[in-house]
């Protein structure tokens, strides 16, 4: 392929997620079918775009296309790519990769004997407020990070027998759906995890077998600590998407649904107990605006490095072998909760799995950083 380019690409599944690629994928792909068991949805992601093909088998895709992106149920992960690699087509899969170990690691390996591109839709890690968060907390910018938190609170519901209720078909509970993308960050930002617990609950999801809440807690080798809650049952919310870093130096607040990255610097002078006094009425407390831009889920970056991984051969930031190490870590947390233990989760590492510095081409943002 030359540099210019639009590789072809088939989508398959044309259901709720699909839609946030509506206007993400062209012109730096093209896409030639639009694929979905259900005939309807099919056509009218077809009509989102210029030239694309509405089809309800997905094998029927490899003929037209040089590329998949997989936004399927879990469970069908394994399965279409497998036909898509085994066929030599490069893979954007959404996440989390596969609902086993063993199905991620055939997948892994089919890339690489088919020497073609799978990349997985872990859509944060190319979310421009994301990556300066990210990039803030690895270059010490606040000093040296002892906590990260990271809070989800939205309220996800899908109708009795939808494949999302089903812990089997899902792969796990929200921790294991939803949970992948922070575990994910916390690892990429912190390194490598030595131990932790998960705990959820299926209290206010009734709707779900597994677990609709979890809290998850990490200590990593640099003894930083990492938090996540997550809950698929929230019937109203404060803090909706945002990340913390607390730092040596600096105290760092991303709010993702208003789009807002904010330092909070302040001035301990004095004697330890005046330090808590200024803390509780702000005197000396400094507020730096580090970027504002619009709210959403920014899929057009994810697609654009998807793309150049494909027509320059690189290796993408979110590959398997890394999303493997994270899905990883989850089943080692599940493993222990169900056991009653601390999970042990030292030398769960990839050696393809370290600090990477961020991809320039993941940061063509289309945002207004101010
Ligand atoms: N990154 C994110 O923010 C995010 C958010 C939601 C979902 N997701 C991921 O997207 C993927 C899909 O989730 P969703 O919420 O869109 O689910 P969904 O149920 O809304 O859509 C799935 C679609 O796949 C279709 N489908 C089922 N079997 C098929 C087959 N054999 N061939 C072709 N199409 C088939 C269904 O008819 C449906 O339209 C999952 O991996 C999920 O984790 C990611």
């Amino acid at each position: 392929m030359t540099p210019e380019t639009a590789p072809k690409l088939a989508v398959i599944g044309c259901g709720g997620m699909s839609q946030n690629f509506a206007t993400a994928i062209e012109p730096t792909m093209k896409v030639v079918a639009t694929v979905d068991i259900d005939a309807d949805r099919a056509q009218a992601a077809a009509a989102c775009f210029e030239d694309a093909e509405p089809m309800t088998d997905w094998r029927e895709a490899l003929a037209v296309a040089d590329a998949g992106m997989l936004v399927l149920p879990h469970h069908l992960h394994h399965e279409v790519g497998m036909g898509f690699l085994e066929a030599g087509k490069h893979v954007l899969m959404e996440k989390p990769l596969a609902n086993t170990p063993a199905e991620c690691r055939e997948l892994i390996e089919a890339a690489q004997a088919n020497d073609v591109i799978l990349m997985i839709g872990y859509v944060l890690r190319y979310h421009p407020l994301v990556r300066r968060f990210v990039d803030a907390v690895r270059s010490g910018e606040i000093g040296e990070v002892f906590s990260v938190s990271i809070w989800t609170e939205q309220y996800t519901r899908y109708p009795s027998g939808h494949w999302t209720c089903d812990q089997a078909r899902l792969g796990g509970g929200q921790f294991f759906s939803h949970g992948c993308h922070y575990v994910d960050l916390l690892l990429a930002m912190l390194g490598e995890p030595v131990e932790g617990s998960h705990l959820g609950t299926t209290i206010g999801t009734p709707w779900m077998e597994g677990e609709g809440t979890s809290h998850v807690t990490m200590r990593f080798r640099n003894g930083a600590l990492g938090y996540h809650f997550g809950t698929w049952g929230a019937r109203g919310t404060r803090l909706r998407y945002a990340m913390h870093a607390h730092g040596t130096e600096g105290m760092l607040e991303a709010d993702l649904s208003t789009g807002r990255l904010i330092l909070h610097q302040d001035n301990y002078e004095g004697a330890p107990h005046e330090v808590g006094h200024r803390q509780m009425t702000g005197e000396g407390a400094q507020q730096r605006l580090l970027m504002e831009i619009e709210p959403g889920k920014h899929t057009a970056n994810e697609v654009s490095h998807f793309r150049d991984c494909v027509v320059h051969g690189r290796q993408p930031l979110t590959d398997g072998a890394a999303s493997l190490q994270g899905l990883q870590v989850i089943w080692k947390l599940y493993e222990a909760e169900r056991a009653g233990v601390v999970a042990d989760l030292s030398g769960l590492s990839l050696p393809t799995h370290d600090l990477k510095p961020t991809v320039q081409s993941a940061n063509r943002a289309v945002t207004t950083n101010r």
